[in-house]
């Protein structure tokens, strides 16, 4: 059995990567290095795990020939995508190249798979297809209206993966993360972006440094006390998901999309002061202008996956901002 995981040395599929380990999956790693980082596969190779890295390739998804290497080099038999670019406000700005790496990228991969008989995908989706709900929580059946160019490019390519299991009977799990956040327990990875534009890891990077001051990207929206509400989905917890996905395709399960959120929304302010409470440290802040592509609310209904993969949220908010300061302190410092 050995699963490619695209995009393996990035935050969340690296994660992924270790808990596949854990479990005993042979796994190649697929990776441009653009956002990934080669410390990261170093990491992954040097933890005893039941699985083994068996390789990593380094390749770009726009390139067909990269991608198809990997098939031809390795039987592959089940993939787990996650090379994407992932911000929101950049692909406002720039949407060829979200549309380029997400949507081209992906048709890349996929022709690959075809072409290698490998029938079988994790697809990493987003709460970013929803764009700006009707009310939370969300459920799978919400009508999906992106409101910027990354949730768009996420959209096609769950759009695309239906049409190839109409006519070519690729079987595909398309897990909508909400907020991911927090590192492995044993602090070996964690969230590592390059710049950082995330909530958590720019708050603890400002109470670490007192001269930057944290921005709040507005407090005009409508939400309990006028800033942006998300639900914050432990990183180990969406790791399992991902166990859980692949196991239900494997054992014959039909293609399906599934939310992967806890289930209870908190706002700029209130992940603010869980911070502060969590390293009894104040922090300097500052309201500034809504940053472009920002929905008010995402808050997952993950009633689905709780029922159909077995899967349900093991750790709290408070449990993610602690595993990423220990991190921080760690690695980003
Ligand atoms: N925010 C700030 N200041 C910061 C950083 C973020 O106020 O310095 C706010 C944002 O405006 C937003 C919230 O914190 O309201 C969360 O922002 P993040 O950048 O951490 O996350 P996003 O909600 O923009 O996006 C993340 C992923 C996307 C995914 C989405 C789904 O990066 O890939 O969650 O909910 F689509």
């Amino acid at each position: 059995m050995l699963t490619l995981i695209t995009g393996g040395a990035g935050y969340i599929a690296s994660v992924v990567a270790l808990s596949l380990l854990e479990n005993g999956y042979n796994i190649v790693i697929f990776d441009n290095l653009e956002n990934g980082h080669r410390e990261i596969i170093d990491a992954l190779k040097k933890i005893e795990a039941k699985g083994k890295v068996v390789d990593f390739m380094e390749g770009d998804l726009r390139e067909q020939s990269d991608i198809s290497a990997a098939f031809s080099k390795h039987k592959i038999d089940i993939v787990l995508h996650f090379a994407a670019h992932i911000q929101v406000e950049e692909s406002t700005q720039n949407p060829q190249k979200y549309y380029i790496n997400n949507v081209c990228g992906s048709m890349n991969l996929l022709g690959a798979m075809l072409a290698n008989s490998v029938d079988k995908i994790v697809f990493s989706s987003t709460a970013a297809i929803y764009g700006e709900p009707e009310s939370v929580p969300i459920d799978e059946n919400h009508r999906l209206a992106p409101i910027n160019p990354y949730g768009w490019s996420k959209f096609i390519v769950e759009k695309i993966l239906n049409d190839y299991e109409a006519a070519y009977g690729l079987k595909s799990v398309s897990l909508r993360y909400f907020n991911v956040a927090g590192a492995d327990r044993h602090t070996r990875i964690g969230e590592w972006h390059e710049p950082e534009t995330h909530l958590i890891p720019n708050i603890l990077a400002a109470i670490n440094n007192q001269e930057r001051i944290f921005q709040i990207y507005g407090d005009n929206f409508n939400t309990r006390d006028g800033t942006c509400l998300r639900d914050y989905v432990n990183v180990e917890d969406l790791a399992d998901a991902h166990v859980f996905a692949m196991q239900y395709l494997l054992d014959g399960g039909t293609s399906d999309c599934f939310n992967i959120g806890t289930d209870e929304g908190y706002t700029v302010k209130e992940v603010l002061d869980a911070c502060e409470k969590i390293t009894q440290k104040k922090i300097e802040k500052i309201i500034v202008k809504r940053r472009a592509g920002d929905s008010a609310m995402l808050v997952a209904d993950s009633q689905k996956a709780r029922k159909i993969l077995n899967w349900k949220p093991k750790r709290s908010l408070e449990d993610s901002i602690s595993s990423a300061y220990k991190w921080y302190l760690k690695a980003v410092k």
